[in-house]
């Protein structure tokens, strides 16, 4: 446990953190959830990383959510996890909804890239809960569509795992709403709810507007968006200059998403965050909480600072509809800048030369 003292949670955790009901589900979400993508690898210092999960659970933060992949290296957010949720967190379990997904690219060989196959589904479901440590996880989700392998397939391994009660609700991410439509049925035939969606939304990314929203609403399938500061784009950091330790100096694809027509929206949006009396980041996570359809969002934090600075958000979660107005003058019809429709779809797979059906 390195230099740290043992953990007990702060007894005021619940007194500030509002809870939403899942679509038509019994179970309740944070507001606001943590994700453990990119900031939980081994490349991370393993303090910073406890210091994060103690300090969100202590605000109410009662959602980690992670995936088989996280990291770098992939499985080692999660086994990361696992460590800290022996020596911190096992007293708590009952406190904790922990998720965890599958079918991005894993382990090498036809059975762990990207795909939906009962055999990924379920090896990568097992392989995700040794590293964690655990016997059961809260949430499950496919992680993204996969366009070669039946619908049928995937969902039956999601349902197949919720009837064995390794998995108390199933999810999708990066679907839409089609795919949302005959991936509840397909549930429901099996006796087995959709519980969760998972797709980004940002003010910056709001393609889930129009469609998939209102999908979820009606089948009573609840919505936590992930990436609501989209990539960190959403905060002062990058109005000067791209700063060394940030992800857009680690990873080029999210580099790339800094052009001049975004770094305008981002500057404009900043100003009416500033009227309002919060941070950029604060007021675009109590955006994407403004419409009760969705009922979290999913903040990834590198720093306690970034963490607490993110959930004093919920200090202020009303907008007017003036204020509402002027964000949809500033982003509403400007291209989705790290959305990929195509993904939601499958299609990105179906027209990838390399990709092995
Ligand atoms: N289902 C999927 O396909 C999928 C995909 C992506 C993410 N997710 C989930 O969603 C979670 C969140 O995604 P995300 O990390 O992209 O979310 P995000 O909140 O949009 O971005 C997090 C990044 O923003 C910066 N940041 C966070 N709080 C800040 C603050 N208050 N002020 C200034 N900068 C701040 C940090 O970047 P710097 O490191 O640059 O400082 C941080 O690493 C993931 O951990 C994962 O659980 C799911």
């Amino acid at each position: 446990m390195g230099h740290m003292p043992p953990f007990a949670a702060a007894d005021t955790r619940y007194a500030s953190m509002p809870y939403r009901r899942c679509g038509r589900s019994g179970l309740k979400l944070p507001a606001i959830s943590l994700g453990l993508w990119q900031n939980f690898g081994d490349i991370n210092p393993l303090d910073t990383q406890r210091s994060l999960l103690r300090r969100a659970f202590d605000r109410g933060v009662t959602h980690f959510d992670l995936a088989n992949n996280y990291g770098p290296p992939f499985g080692s957010a999660e086994t990361n996890f696992g460590r800290i949720l022996k020596e911190d967190f096992l007293p708590y379990r009952d406190e904790l909804i922990i998720s965890t997904k599958a079918g991005w690219d894993m382990w090498p060989g036809p059975y762990g890239g990207m795909n939906g196959s009962k055999k990924y589904m379920i090896a990568s479901f097992d392989q995700s809960l040794k590293r964690m440590g655990l016997d059961y996880v809260d949430i499950y989700y496919s992680h993204r569509p996969d366009p070669f392998t039946p619908l049928e397939e995937t969902m039956g391994a999601l349902a197949l795992l919720y009837k064995q009660g390794k998995a108390l609700y199933v999810g999708i991410s990066n679907y839409n709403a089609e795919l949302t439509k005959q991936a509840v049925a397909i549930l429901k035939s099996e006796g087995v709810p959709l519980t969760i969606s998972q797709p980004n939304y940002s003010l910056l990314d709001r393609w889930i507007e129009p469609d998939l929203l209102g999908t979820n609403s009606d089948n009573g399938v609840g919505t936590i968006v992930f990436s609501p500061l989209a990539q960190g784009f959403l905060s002062t950091k990058y109005l000067k200059e791209v700063p060394g330790d940030s992800r857009a100096a680690r990873l080029e694809w999210v580099r790339n998403g800094l052009t001049e027509a975004t770094i305008g929206r981002i500057k404009a949006l900043n100003g009416l965050a500033h009227a309002r009396g919060q941070s950029l980041a604060q007021m675009a996570l109590a955006w994407t909480l403004r419409d009760e359809r969705i009922t979290s969002t999913l903040i990834g934090a590198r720093t306690v600072e970034q963490l607490d600075d993110s959930l004093g958000a919920l200090a202020n979660l009303a907008f007017s509809a003036a204020e509402l107005d002027a964000a949809d003058q500033i982003t509403r019809g400007d291209p989705d800048i790290f959305t990929a429709p195509a993904k939601a779809n499958g299609d990105d797979l179906r027209a990838d030369p390399d990709y092995r059906a």
